[in-house]
């Protein structure tokens, strides 16, 4: 057997309760989403045939309207000078990944193949801006802690300024305050002091980095370092777009509607072709007491009773008893311009609200910029924005409009099997695939909304209540989108769906209760990420490969890797998907991973895994350098059902556990994965 051959020893027989994390991240994280009924009670229909739903007649109508101006712009220009900085460029290389797997385990610490090399970046705490003092956990305070490293990293952004200088942007979703406080009990005892330094400990960071030699091994500058950044739950932040200054944005503090203060529960997201990064506001409806149990509250998520963290009890802008537009204001796409420290980050109202994953952009073929979003919520939605205006090479100052206006679409998928052949099991339909056509349904404009009974403002704020209305198709939990630079071909990562029953099941969404995840493939019409119509397929139904639900898009089972709830994606130079993992502990009784899989040629379904990350933590990031020499990785949430007293988890340093972010490189200097 080749040294590249996979071999994998049989997945340990604990831990296998059904797809998900410990309790306390899902407390945490996602305010317990899984364990309430799902949000999305609209009678959208589970199966295939959903091209039968009846739209109304003007939004029929209103949607073509913008489906042929669309396609009357995409055949106007063809220009390859614009075509995508990550769109198709070179002939396909037949890649395979020649590293051997890591094997699963429970370790607690970072696992790497043989030949690699690793190195903690920065971790929580560490210092970022002038002045922030060292780390020291018995004395942290909002002060030092908005000057540092914030908690739990997720998504990770990397601006190469030269071939040795660099800025990483993480995001820093949430808090774990049993893992960061010493005696802390709950929101309730919590004093001001460390509720205030949990709010700083949220948001996103900006780090210059420095090569270490030649090599892939990156660290902290020790330079000047202007360029870092915090943002925090309390940065003031610009709201754009046709939703700005709306009354439904207003409130005491802001009576214009257009500066919030911070973002919260930033998860993922991606960069711009014009060099920004865009952050995506996930599941902030955990962050207000008192809702209102009306319609919109109940479709967000957003409770009656206190919030879990009780920032309420300091800051009354989370109470929404007293200012029920505030959650109104969380929820969006955030852009960050990293080469202007001072710029004010700006939420793109244009991009949606919902509980935002990520926000994965490119070029269509005419310049207009096209942004791939998920919801991650069971049975909620994908989404896309095209923008009105085309980017411009070198043309910053308009390239920072280009998100203002535009068409938000959702989208709706039909298989092309009978549904009668879906029976929730996994087992693959007559036709060998789960495949089929979609449409992606335009719900408004900047100027015109397609939505009976909501205007452009309530479209943009309530965006799913909008999307409910239209038919579009209940998925398992949209994480990531990636589209790959050698293809064109736009992958989805959904991570599970525990709700989902056998009789609910559609071919997209072919498995109930889906407690693994699996990941859809787009192919945009013509390749043009503009398109209005697409077809799809699913190449990775996820779970032990030894059990009859999983599909590796037709590779010998017995020659791939166990990987379980998707999460995020990136692609390498050769067209390679590294997907990594939030579940695995819970589904599959193995820590989280970075996986690697080719999606084209002979080797397509040959899933190996490149990294595990210690005990309790998922997989974020993953980032991969453009010269492919160096991937960085966001260990979040090590030990997070531990406490401060007892951790579970003391990776990285061997005391307590630290979210932190790593890079990996090939000790001989190759390309990742190569
Ligand atoms: Fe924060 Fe959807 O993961
Ligand atoms: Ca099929
Ligand atoms: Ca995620
Ligand atoms: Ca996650």
């Amino acid at each position: 057997m080749p040294e590249s051959a996979p071999r994998r020893r049989p997945l340990p027989l604990i831990g296998q309760v059904g797809g998900g994390r410990s309790r306390a991240t899902c407390r945490l994280r996602c305010g317990d989403a899984c364990f309430h009924p799902a949000p999305n009670t609209s009678d959208n229909p589970y199966f295939g045939d959903v091209f039968a739903t009846a739209l109304s007649r003007r939004t029929a109508l209103r949607a073509g309207a913008v489906t042929a101006g669309a396609g009357a712009l995409g055949l106007s220009a063809l220009n390859p000078a614009m075509a995508d900085p990550r769109g198709p460029s070179r002939p396909h290389p037949s890649p395979r990944p020649t590293f051997k797997s890591v094997q699963p385990n429970t370790d607690d610490k970072v696992t790497i193949p043989n030949g690699y090399d690793q190195h903690v970046v920065i971790r929580w705490g560490d210092p970022v801006l002038p002045g922030a003092p060292e780390f020291d956990v018995h004395h942290q305070s909002p002060e030092a802690q908005a000057r540092q490293f914030g908690y739990n990293c997720d998504y990770v952004g990397f601006h190469q300024l030269d071939d040795d200088h660099a800025l990483l942007w993480v995001n820093h979703e949430y808090t774990n305050e049993d893992l960061m406080f010493p005696g802390y009990t709950d929101g309730d005892s919590a004093t001001e002091e460390q509720v205030r330094t949990a709010m700083a400990a949220h948001g996103g960071s900006i780090v210059e980095l420095e090569r270490d030699g030649r090599t892939g091994k990156w660290v902290v500058s020790k330079g000047e370092r202007a360029f870092n950044r915090r943002i925090t739950a309390d940065t003031p932040i610009r709201l754009t777009g046709p939703a700005a200054g709306h009354e439904l944005l207003r409130t005491d503090e802001d009576p214009g509607g257009t500066l919030v203060r911070g973002m919260l529960n930033n998860c993922a997201g991606g960069m711009t072709p014009w060099g920004t990064f865009l952050t995506a506001e996930e599941n902030f409806n955990q962050y207000f007491a008192n809702g209102s149990g009306s319609a919109e509250a109940r479709r967000y998520g957003l409770g009656t009773g206190s919030s879990g963290r009780r920032w309420e009890r300091f800051e009354k802008r989370f109470d929404l008893a007293e200012n029920p537009n505030e959650a109104n204001r969380f929820g969006y796409i955030v852009e960050i311009d990293p080469l202007d420290p001072g710029s004010e980050p700006r939420k793109h109202t244009m991009l949606g609200r919902f509980k935002h994953e990520g926000a994965n952009s490119r070029l269509a073929e005419d310049g207009r910029v096209v942004v791939y979003m998920g919801d991650d919520e069971r049975f909620d939605y994908m989404y896309k924005f095209v923008s009105a205006k085309k980017y411009v090479e070198g043309s910053r100052r308009h390239n920072l409009t280009l998100l203002d206006s535009g068409t938000l679409y959702v989208a709706r998928l039909s298989g092309d099997s009978p549904a009668g052949e879906i029976d929730g099991s996994g087992a693959l339909p007559a036709d060998g695939e789960f495949d089929g056509s979609g449409e992606w349904i335009a719900l408004c404009t900047d100027t015109e909304s397609f939505v009976d009974g909501f205007g452009v403002a309530e479209v943009l704020v309530h965006t799913r209540l909008a999307a409910d209305t239209v038919g579009a198709t209940k998925m398992d939990r949209p994480e990531d989108f990636e589209c790959s630079p050698v293809t064109g071909k736009v992958y989805c990562a959904l991570t599970n769906n525990s709700a989902r029953e056998p009789g609910q099941t559609d071919e997209p969404n072919p498995r109930g209760p889906n407690r693994y995840g699996h990941i859809l493939e787009i192919v945009e019409e013509g390749s043009d990420a503009a398109a209005t119509a697409f077809s799809w397929s699913v190449p990775l139904v996820c779970g032990n490969p030894e059990d009859a639900d999983t599909y590796y898009a037709g590779f010998d089972k017995s020659k791939v890797m166990p990987i379980s709830c998707p999460d995020n994606l990136s692609f390498d130079k050769d067209g390679n998907l590294w997907i990594s993992t939030d579940g695995q502990p819970g589904s599959l009784g193995i820590n989280d991973g970075l996986h690697v899989m080719p999606v084209e040629g002979r080797f397509r379904g040959e899933l190996k895994t490149f990294a595990t990350v210690p005990v309790g933590a998922e997989a974020c990031g993953p980032f991969i350098t453009e010269d492919g020499r160096t991937v960085f990785l966001a260990p979040q949430h090590p030990g997070d059902d531990g406490s401060f007293e007892e951790p579970t988890s003391t990776w990285p340093d061997g005391d307590m556990p630290r979210p932190s972010v790593v890079c990996i490189w090939h000790k001989g200097g190759r390309e990742v994965g190569r």
